[in-house]
């Protein structure tokens, strides 16, 4: 059996790639590492095989604890766990600065320490910053580095200590970077389950600015396959680029909701717009599809489909979350704007 350690496991990306490797990857264990931070979310791991999946509650950022956690003779380490959210981070950067930049660091010291062949570090495409709405425009692998959020220059970060780990001790390392993921068990502050869960419950939709924002939107699992990827045949010290060619404006998404639940556009509420809000995302991702044959598998259409039938057929996994910790960032995000 082939051991790897999942950080982030409980989460969106983290508990759909978990799923999928033991689905798919009969000869692997996963060992899962989380710290169940507000967006940690065990039940995203139910059912899972307990001979397969072992679970570990912890920080990153805690240096004996991951030391303690990593197994011995692990393949690899796919490091998911970050603060994700960027309208958090412009509220307050401390934490992902911590967890984003720091515990990448002890990560890849952990590694370093127990051995492990390859670490692959899962990055977002917003570490390249905004595209201008020319749509001739696309990210590549040779795009510079230009955060403007205090989220994208924490991701930003986390890949310059993983590239000066793999220069300066020669670990292995690979780096994925991604568009804007969707699909079941995406925390409800994120575009589209927050549309969906509101839509659902005939609330309110607060969509930034002009809603002409464009994003490049790829389901969950073809994520998920690329990473898969890129741990078994990307070159170290490579970065790829992954998405599925499937820009679209927030205000298209946000129609698509509404119609596909029945829902009146009369629930769009303008709010004011994000500090710093990128423009346009778009990525070109003939480097991933080249290199490592991979191709996005799920249409926009199905992916959305699924989406929300998923969030229809699981409304106690999101009151779950609505009657928690949620409730107060809500109020503070959008109480005065949709009072
Ligand atoms: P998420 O917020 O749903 O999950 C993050 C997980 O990390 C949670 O389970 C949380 O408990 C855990 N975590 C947070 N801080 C931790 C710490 N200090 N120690 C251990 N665990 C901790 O995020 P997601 O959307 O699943 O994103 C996963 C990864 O993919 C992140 O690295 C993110 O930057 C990256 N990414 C996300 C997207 C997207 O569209 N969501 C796109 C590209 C890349
Ligand atoms: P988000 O899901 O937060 O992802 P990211 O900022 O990482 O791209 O937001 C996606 C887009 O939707 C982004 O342009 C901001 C916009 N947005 C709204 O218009 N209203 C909202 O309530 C949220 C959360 C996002």
């Amino acid at each position: 059996m082939r051991k790897i350690f999942v950080t982030g496991g409980a989460g969106f990306i983290g508990s759909a790639f978990v799923r999928q490797v033991l689905e798919e990857q009969p000869d692997v264990e996963i060992v899962d590492y989380d710290a169940l931070t507000y967006a940690g979310n065990l039940e995203n791991l139910a059912g899972l095989d307990p001979a397969r999946h072992s679970f570990i509650k912890g920080d990153i950022c805690d240096r004996p604890a991951v030391l303690e956690a990593m197994p011995e003779g692990c393949d690899a380490v796919f490091n998911f766990a970050a603060e994700s959210h960027v309208d958090r981070s412009i509220h307050s950067a401390d934490e992902f600065l911590r967890t984003n930049i720091i515990g990448t660091q002890v990560l890849l010291d952990a590694a370093r320490a127990k051995g492990v062949r390859r670490f692959v570090q899962v990055s977002t495409d917003e570490v390249m910053g905004s595209l201008p709405e020319d749509d001739s425009a696309f990210f590549t692998e040779a795009s510079p580095h230009k955060p403007n959020s205090p989220y994208a220059a924490s991701k930003a970060a986390a890949e310059f200590v993983v590239r000066a780990a793999r220069e300066t001790f020669g670990v292995d390392a690979v780096i994925t970077r991604c568009g804007n993921n969707y699909g079941p068990r995406q925390f409800p502050e994120k575009l589209i389950p927050l549309m969906i869960a509101n839509a659902m419950n005939d609330e309110p939709l607060p969509v930034y600015g002009d809603g002409q924002n464009v994003r490049d939107w790829i389901f969950v699992d073809d994520h998920c396959r690329a990473i898969w990827l890129a741990y078994e045949k990307g070159r170290s010290g490579e970065a790829y680029n992954i998405g599925a060619r499937n820009e679209r404006r927030n205000l298209e998404v946000v129609r698509s909701i509404l119609a596909a639940l029945g829902k009146p556009e009369s629930l769009i509420r303008y709010v004011d717009d994000r500090l710093g809000h990128d423009r346009r995302y778009a990525i070109d991702p003939i480097k991933a599809e080249t290199e490592l044959g991979w191709r996005p598998q799920v249409t926009w259409e199905e992916g959305l489909a699924a989406t929300i039938d998923w969030y229809r057929e699981n409304q106690a996994w999101v009151e779950h979350i609505r009657n928690g910790e949620y409730r107060e960032y809500y109020r503070q995000m959008y109480g005065a704007a949709l009072g």
